[in-house]
Formats: structure tokens, C-alpha cells, sequence
């Protein structure tokens, strides 16, 4: 099949052209596969979420969706994938929380691409582990978009299924190959996603865990899932929503007091960063103000309620000479 955009295919940008792919699209995918299984690893993202959903609709439940919790998925994650493929949309969901494995090969690495690798691989590992205990299946869906067809040749890099052993030999569906990521959320948002899923910042496949600095310990992920929810809900009220905001955690500690029975200790704890960005590309980001009041309503709930933490600081660095992410 021919990997380039057909030149009369309109963009997709109203409720009536989603529909019409939509249709077309689940006419293509029971031509496809017939009344075969197909497996898709469903990470709760945008594309994977929208080709599950195209999916559900063409062929119900011989989708097997496949949700691999790492442990590194932001608060609510695992639940909203569970909630919305397997209670609203009746998906046959298998739900692998695969934590300890992932906490336990990562404990103690602290070199980011090794991190990376062992993130990867691991996923992998699950993946087709579960994967052959699914009988018979011989297709493969992939929320390749057209983006990774144009930047890194089909690979979609991030959902890391792309390294199956040889002897899980699928023939790929995919739906949205080419689509750009705009039109992925306006078919998403036709298919009846919920907006938190159609329009989620983009998140690093290897999750909180390029954002947990250094050597990921338990306590430490946990303070950064918790204090990046208070983050992701303070800023999310804001009238101008920057393209992406995020909590990091460096694995540094530094000296706090706190006061026990009127006596004041010293102590060390940990510091988080807010970061929120705006970009075109995210090749290059700027920082956006964000109005005081947020960044001291961010700080009162994180010091009150995140264990460890002691010191809430926000990173005004752009891009260049700053990454988005803290990694
Ligand atoms: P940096 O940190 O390089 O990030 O300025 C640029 C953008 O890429 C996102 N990012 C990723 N996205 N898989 C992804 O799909 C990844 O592994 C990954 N790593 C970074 C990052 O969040 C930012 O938006």
C-alpha cells in the first residue's frame, strides 16, 4: 500500500468530513480483516484512543486492546482507559499493570537513554507476552499518523510495539496513516471521545519517567504523579491553555523547615518544577505568563498535600537552549 497522502484527500476539519471518514474507515477495516481478531496496544493517547474507538465501531470486540500500565502514566490515566474502553465502549480491554516490573528494572538507573531502553524494551516484552496468549490473532493495529510516516519512516516510536519478535508476524491496520494529528482529534472527537482524551498534551512514551529525574525511587514518582495533577489542574483553568504544562522532579533534596509542637526543624526534601510551554513545532518554546495567583494556588496545594516536597520553583528557560522536558 502506497505510504503517500492521496492528493485529493480533503482535510479533515468539520463534523460532516470526520463522519465520512469514519464511515470509509470502517468499511476498509472489515474488508481488511473479516471476522479475524486484531490486537492494538492501547495506550490511552490520541491515536491509539482513536484507533481503538474506529475499531470498536467496524469489528466490536474481536479488538483485543492491549492497556500496559508502566506505572509511569499521569494520575487517572490507567482508570480513564479502563473506564472509557471497557465500561463505556464494551471493548475487550486487557489490562496488564505491569508497575512492579517496570519500577524494579528501573531501580537505581539513572542515565536517561538507559532508562529509555529499559522503558522500551519492557513494554515490548509485556506486549508480546501478551500477545501470545491471544490465540489466532493476525493482524496488528497502529495509530500511525501521517507525521511519522513523513518524520521516521512509519516508525511510530513512542508507542514502542514496533520490535515484536519475529514469530508475532502481523499484518498492520492502520486507519489513520494519514491523517495529521488535527484531524486525528476531530475524528476523535466525531467518534464521541472525551475531550481530556482528544485533546491531551502530548505525553513522552516513556512517561513520568523522563520527568522523574535521575534514578526513579517509588515515593519520588509519587510525589511527581501527585504534584503534576494539581499542576495540569491549575494551569487547565487558565483562559489561554499553553501548548504543554507538566510537573518535573530533579533528584536533588534541599533544606526545609517545619515546625513540631511550636519548635522548628530543619529537614530535607525534595523541589518540584512547573513547566508549561508554547510552541508551534516544539522545536523551539517560549514561556507564556501565567498569572502569580496560579503559581501560588500551585504551591499551597503542592506543599500541603505532596509528601516530601519542600520547594515549588517554575522554569522560565526557553527553548533553545532548554528541552521542553526535564529528562
Ligand atoms: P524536548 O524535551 O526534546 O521535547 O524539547 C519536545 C517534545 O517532544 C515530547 N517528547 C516526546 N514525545 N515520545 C513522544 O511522543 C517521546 O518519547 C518524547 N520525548 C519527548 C515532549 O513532551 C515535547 O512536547
Amino acid at each position: 500500500m502506497s505510504e503517500k497522502r492521496p492528493e485529493t484527500m480533503k482535510r479533515i476539519n468539520t463534523p460532516e468530513l470526520a463522519e465520512q471518514f469514519i464511515l470509509e474507515q470502517v468499511e476498509a477495516i472489515k474488508a481488511q480483516v473479516g471476522d479475524q481478531k486484531v490486537l492494538l496496544a492501547l495506550s490511552g493517547g490520541v491515536d491509539s484512543s482513536v484507533v481503538a474507538a474506529l475499531l470498536i465501531k467496524a469489528i466490536g470486540r474481536q479488538l483485543v486492546c492491549v492497556h500496559v500500565n508502566h506505572g509511569l502514566l499521569r494520575k487517572g490515566e490507567p482508570e480513564q482507559v479502563v473506564e472509557v474502553f471497557g465500561k463505556q465502549l464494551n471493548a475487550n480491554l486487557v489490562y496488564v499493570d505491569a508497575t512492579d516490573r517496570f519500577l524494579d528494572k528501573l531501580a537505581g538507573v539513572s542515565d536517561p537513554e538507559t532508562k529509555r531502553k529499559i522503558i522500551g524494551k519492557e513494554f515490548i516484552d509485556v506486549f508480546a507476552e501478551e500477545a501470545k496468549k491471544q490465540e489466532g490473532i493476525k493482524f496488528l493495529a497502529q495509530g500511525t499518523i501521517y507525521p511519522d510516516i513523513l518524520e521516521s519512516e512509519g516508525v511510530k516510536a513512542h508507542h514502542n510495539v514496533g520490535g515484536l519478535p519475529a514469530e508475532l508476524n502481523f499484518e498492520l491496520v492502520e486507519p489513520v496513516k494519514f491523517l495529521y494529528k488535527d484531524e486525528v482529534r476531530v475524528v476523535g472527537k466525531q467518534l464521541g471521545l472525551p475531550d481530556q482524551m482528544v485533546f491531551r498534551q502530548p505525553f513522552p512514551g516513556p512517561g513520568l519517567g523522563v520527568r522523574c529525574v535521575g534514578a526513579i525511587t517509588r515515593d519520588r514518582l509519587e510525589a511527581l504523579r501527585a504534584a503534576d495533577a494539581i499542576v495540569r489542574e491549575e494551569i487547565g483553568k487558565l483562559d489561554q491553555i499553553p501548548w504543554q504544562y507538566f510537573c518535573a522532579i530533579p533528584d536533588f533534596v534541599s533544606t526545609g523547615i517545619r515546625y513540631v509542637d511550636g519548635k522548628g526543624e530543619r529537614y530535607m526534601g525534595w523541589a518540584v518544577v512547573i513547566r508549561a510551554v508554547n510552541t508551534v513545532d516544539a522545536v523551539t518554546a517560549t514561556v507564556p505568563e501565567i498569572p502569580f495567583k496560579v503559581l501560588t494556588t500551585i504551591r499551597d496545594r503542592i506543599i500541603a498535600t505532596v509528601p516530601g516536597v519542600n520547594r515549588v520553583l517554575w522554569d522560565i528557560s526557553e527553548k533553545p537552549v532548554s528541552t521542553i522536558e526535564w529528562e
